[in-house]
This record gives structure tokens, sequence and C-alpha cells, in this order.
């Protein structure tokens, strides 16, 4: 039996950094939002090991991979013997603060769950996930969720009635940013890294109502230390909000850049807009919410 699951994206509407943690860890509130932009896994059992395949060349499939390691984690977890073969179609961007790798590791663990037999509970699942990566268990869900602690707490919200009709368009600028060193760089900015708590909460109550509610509750503390160095991802949203998206942010460690416009038709002419003013080197999408 072969199994195909589609592994989604994410953006941060807010990620709001509260401090630096004994165990190396930031504590954070987030909130975080399914994009409908997909990576393919397949899924196959086997008589043993663990066969990764990948069509991107430049991501590793040995225990590098967070699917790789998803699968160790699944196969001693619930005890099997057998092994499985994975193929990954790569689509969402990597390092671009979408949490592609994440969604993937996530994504592998339903996958295994589902060609096994289900052998772990969903509570089972959370703990690999959380262990695997802090963005891993937003997506055992496919939901918008709040999440707190280093990001693995999460909580499951209902869609948000201020984002009906509206579309994301993203820039990614065709380069990266390495997650340890915008947090490790963050420490530079004391005010970003103390972030007041309960400004998530704000968010989800805003966008219960509009999106101008929000306000300057769409924030990312990681923009300090990550715009420093990129000044494009700022031009990046000056230009969209001069093009008229009712917001621009970065999401997560970048290098991604968001906006939120109203209707399909504007979110295809500012895309078309990013492209004729920041040229081929750049990725743009559309996409609804
Ligand atoms: O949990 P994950 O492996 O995705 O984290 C990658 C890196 O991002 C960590 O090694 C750490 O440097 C940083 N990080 C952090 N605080 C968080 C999440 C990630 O410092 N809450």
């Amino acid at each position: 039996m072969q199994v195909e699951l589609k592994s989604p994206c994410k953006v941060n509407l807010i990620l709001n950094i509260l401090g630096k943690r004994p165990d190396g860890f930031h504590e954070l509130e987030t909130v975080m939002h399914p994009v409908k932009i997909f990576d393919v896994l397949t899924f196959e059992r086997i008589s043993s090991g663990i066969d990764l395949t990948c069509d991107n060349a430049a991501l590793p499939t040995d225990s590098r991979n967070l699917v790789h390691r998803a699968a160790t984690a699944f196969v001693e977890e619930a005890k099997i013997t057998d092994g499985v073969k994975i193929h990954l179609a790569k689509r969402i961007p990597m390092e671009a603060g979408l949490g592609g790798g994440s969604g993937n590791a996530a994504t592998a663990l339903l996958g295994f769950n589902q060609i096994f037999g289900s052998p772990l509970t969903p509570q089972v699942l959370q703990r690999l996930a959380a262990k695997l990566g802090s963005d891993v268990p937003f997506f055992l869900q496919s939901s918008p969720a709040i999440a707190i602690g280093r990001g693995e707490q999460v909580r499951s919200l209902p869609t948000f009635p201020a984002l009906d009709g509206y579309y994301f368009v993203l820039i990614h600028p065709g380069f990266g940013v390495s997650t340890p060193w915008a947090y490790k760089n963050l420490a530079r900015f004391p005010s970003a890294l103390n972030g007041e708590r309960g400004r998530a909460e704000r968010l989800v109550q805003s966008l219960n109502l509009s999106i101008d509610a929000a306000g300057s509750d769409f924030y990312n503390s990681l923009e300090a230390p990550v715009l420093e160095k990129f000044p494009l991802l700022a031009i990046f949203q000056e230009f969209l909000l001069e093009n008229g998206a009712a917001m621009a942010l970065m999401s997560g460690s970048g290098s991604t850049t968001f906006a939120l416009i109203n209707g399909k038709e504007k979110a295809e002419r500012l895309q078309e807009k990013v492209r004729e003013k920041f040229g081929s080197s750049v990725w743009v999408g559309s996409v609804e919410v």
C-alpha cells in the first residue's frame, strides 16, 4: 500500500519572543496560520531500513533530514521491525521561515501511522513531534493555532472571520536565513528579546473582528536582527504596503516576507508588480488564506 500526503507550510501572524530560557531556547507566543503551498510525501512499507529520496538534490536524505529523523523516532517508539520508503517532492522554499521541514516531519509521522495501522496515539505523536522541533507539533493539526513555550504547545483555533476573502502574497528573496543565527543575534535587541506577554491572544481577539483592529499586533521579534542584516526584506514590506497590502511581515526567522490582501485579482496584480519591481531572482506566490 502506498500513501500520499500533502505537507503544507505556515506563516506567523505574530511571533512574540518573551525571553531566553535556561535551556538555550526562547520562550515565545505565536499565532501560526497554515498556507496552502505544499510539498508531497509518499510512504510505502518495505522489509527493512529507512529509504528516503527527494527530488531536490540540495537536501540531504540521511539523518540530517527531519523526515529521516521522524522515521527513526517512529519505528523505535512503535517497535516496528519492517522498514519504510519515503519520497519527498519539495516545493516549499527552504530556510524560509515557512516551516517546510517541520511540516514534512509532522506529515511523515502521520503517514507512518497510516501505513502501519495507527500504532501510536495522538499524544505520543505529539511528544515525538515536539522532540523533532519546536514547530513540528503545529503541523500535526491543520487549523490556525496559538502556540506557547518554545512553540511546541499548540492550541487549535477556529478560522479567523477577518481573513475571509483575503490572500497571502509571499516573497522569498532567493536566499535563506539560519534560525539559530536569528535567535542568537536577537540578544543585541533587548526590547525585542523580552516582549510583552499577551499580544498573541490580543491578535486572536482582533482577528475575530477585522485586520485593521489587529494593527501593530502583527509583529515579529526576529525582524530586529534579520531586517538589520537584510534591508531588502524591509523594502519588500514597504513595497507591499504601498501597493495595497493590508499588512506585511516577515514569517518566522525569515527570509520570507508575506502580506495579506483582499481578493484574488488584487493579489495577482500585486504579485505581478513584485515581479516587475524585483525581477526573477525573487520567488513570489499568492494563495487564498
Ligand atoms: O526547535 P528547532 O529545532 O526548530 O529550533 C531551531 C533553533 O532555533 C534552535 O536550535 C534555537 O537556536 C532556536 N530556537 C529558539 N527558541 C525557540 C525555537 C527555536 O532559540 N523557541
